[in-house]
């Protein structure tokens, strides 16, 4: 805890990272509208921070704003004069899961008293990298110690999966393999530290029109070869396991992806979507690797392509 925002106002700060899917496979679409997935889902080193400040009022404010760096960064490479990019204007309050997830548990556990949230954020957003879920989780987290309210792993996992498919995963980040909507978790013991070289084209991608374009398939392979690959530190199997039938449908609605893949393609010979896009990876040969090629892509004009590694848990809270 740290009382930088108040004596009488103690607020705590949490790291809330993204996450990339190593696997999404489709095999069925339900009859609710959502589709039945098969995805293996990492945390990796791209954190926003959330500043938690309960208050005695029922009130609950969310602002939100992107970090210093990344306003620099703003309006500069392929993103020169456009008002969006990598690092698009941010929802108002409303809209934000965070404040959706709050004002859930505020109804549900029957609290009188409120909070003021700040999300610096630095995972580009409509980037299939779970930026706004993991705010979201992180906020229950957050709510859960300082409103003292003691809900269980299960209790919070529940509620979690009303605010959204990826929201329980966020909760503990650790990789898993998740099922159903996603929200069905069975813990995977991969290692973390995979070099992986991140790169977010300047248009985003909706989460339901990519699924909206997406049928059903059946694949030959499955997340369990991805795991195996992980585990036995085999590069060439894990490059020939990656897989995320989501990709097609992206490359169709955005010429950014395409480009993107290309480029990958063309430069390291291979190239991979997370989630929904529109963001996209490579697995570098070693760290140094990985971050010369994001080095190499910024100077091209890709200008939100960092280094980054999975995690094999939360990292930091
Ligand atoms: O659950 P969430 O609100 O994150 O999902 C956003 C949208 O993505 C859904 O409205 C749905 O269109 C699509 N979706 C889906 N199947 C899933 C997860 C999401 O069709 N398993």
């Amino acid at each position: 805890m740290v009382g930088w925002q108040g004596v009488d106002s103690p607020a705590s700060v949490w790291w809330t990272p993204a996450k990339i899917n190593l696997f999404l496979a489709i095999p069925a679409r339900r009859a609710d509208g959502y589709h039945e997935l098969e995805t293996l889902m990492t945390a990796v080193t791209i954190f926003d921070t959330l500043v938690f400040t309960p208050s005695a009022e029922a009130a609950i404010t969310v602002s939100c704003e992107w970090s210093a760096g990344i306003v620099a960064q703003r309006g500069s490479g392929r993103n020169a004069g456009a008002q969006s990019g990598p690092w698009e204007p941010l929802p108002p309050q409303e809209q934000n899961l965070v404040w959706r997830a709050l004002r859930l548990l505020q109804q549900r556990s029957g609290i009188s008293g409120g909070a003021r949230v700040r999300l610096i954020k630095r995972i580009p957003s409509a980037a299939g990298l779970g930026g706004a879920s993991s705010d979201a989780a992180t906020a229950l987290l957050a709510a859960n110690a300082a409103w003292k309210l003691g809900w269980s792993d299960e209790q919070l996992a529940l509620l979690a999966e009303e605010v959204g498919s990826d929201v329980p995963f966020f909760l503990h980040a650790r990789p898993a393999i998740c099922r159903g909507r996603g929200e069905q978790m069975e813990r995977v013991a991969v290692p973390g530290g995979l070099p992986l070289v991140l790169v977010r084209p300047p248009e985003g991608l909706s989460t339901a029109e990519v699924y909206r374009l997406c049928g059903p398939g059946s694949e030959s392979t499955n997340a369990e070869g991805v795991v195996s690959a992980m585990q036995r530190g085999d590069r060439s199997k894990l490059e020939r396991a990656l897989l995320n039938r989501l990709q097609p449908p992206a490359e169709q609605l955005s010429r950014g992806v395409s480009e993107l893949l290309a480029t990958l393609r063309r430069q390291v010979g291979s190239g991979h979507m997370s989630g929904s896009g529109s963001s996209c990876f490579v697995v570098g040969q070693s760290a140094r690797h990985a971050r010369r090629l994001a080095a190499r892509l910024r100077a091209e004009g890709w200008q939100a392509a960092c280094h980054v590694t999975t995690t094999d848990r939360r990292e930091r809270n």
